[in-house]
């Protein structure tokens, strides 16, 4: 399905998104808060949209798909950036080899979502961080009802006029619907090891924001540093 989509993904995700994924990847990118000499996992990077931030920045960063397809429209556009080819719940990195996963729009298309939150648990540095952005559930019940007859209404047919795989957007919707909401993804994430999960609605909550670290090994925990940044996070 990716692979069909993949020549106008960009165009036709800034056009159903009413032009707020810019927005939306600029609050990713804020909450990686990567720093040059960092190493940075984008996963279900698709074409490497979600990935491009850090390469600007000047941040090494890894752009993970499955879908050559959506990899091989990303390499054309952007050769500087390291794509490579591998399935989020097989992940073809070493443990604790980056600094930071992220991974946006991609968590929901996953078959085994919490095999891929383990996945990325593992190749993260112990205190590494995690930040998935994903589509979510409104807040407000009025907002909620307006964005739903939006998905199931309106999206579809922008879609078949839009994009190459019509069908690749019923499913969009569906699968924004079947999804978990903010509090619920927060305690798959942690159920799947991740500590100090915390998350932020973003344009009302159509899009959340998570963020996890994980965890320090016991050792490390019971040194007086540890004791000193337990203390400070108590504090506030
Ligand atoms: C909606 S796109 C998101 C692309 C990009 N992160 C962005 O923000 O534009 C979702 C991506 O997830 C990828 N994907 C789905 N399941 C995957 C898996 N098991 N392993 C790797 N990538 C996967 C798809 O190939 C697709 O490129």
């Amino acid at each position: 399905m990716f692979d069909d989509v993949a020549p106008r993904y960009d165009v036709v995700n800034d056009l159903l998104s009413l032009g707020q994924t810019r927005r939306w990847r600029k609050v990713v990118f804020d909450a990686v808060a990567a720093k040059p000499g960092q190493r940075v996992l984008d996963l279900a990077a698709g074409t490497g949209t979600s990935a491009e931030p850090y390469a600007d920045a000047g941040i090494e960063v890894v752009a993970c798909d499955f879908s050559l397809g959506m990899l091989r429209v990303g390499k054309r556009r952007r050769p500087d950036i390291d794509f490579i080819a591998g399935d989020a719940t097989r992940l073809p990195f070493a443990d604790n080899s980056f600094d930071a996963v992220t991974i946006s729009f991609g968590l929901r298309n996953v078959s085994d979502p919490h095999r891929a939150l383990q996945e990325m648990l593992r190749v993260t540095k112990p205190g590494g961080k995690l930040v998935v952005a994903e589509f979510s559930s409104p807040v407000n019940p009025l907002w909620r009802t307006m964005y739903i007859e939006y998905l199931m209404r309106a999206l579809p047919p922008i879609a078949r006029k839009a994009s190459s795989n019509p069908d690749a957007y019923v499913y969009l919707a569906e699968s924004i619907r079947a999804w978990p909401d903010q509090d619920h993804l927060a305690e798959w994430i942690g159920e799947d090891g991740w500590e100090n999960v915390e998350y932020r609605n973003l344009s009302g909550g159509i899009v959340a924001v998570h963020r996890a670290t994980k965890p320090l090994p016991a050792a490390a925990q019971s040194g007086p540093v540890e004791k000193i940044r337990r203390a400070r996070r108590a504090a506030g």
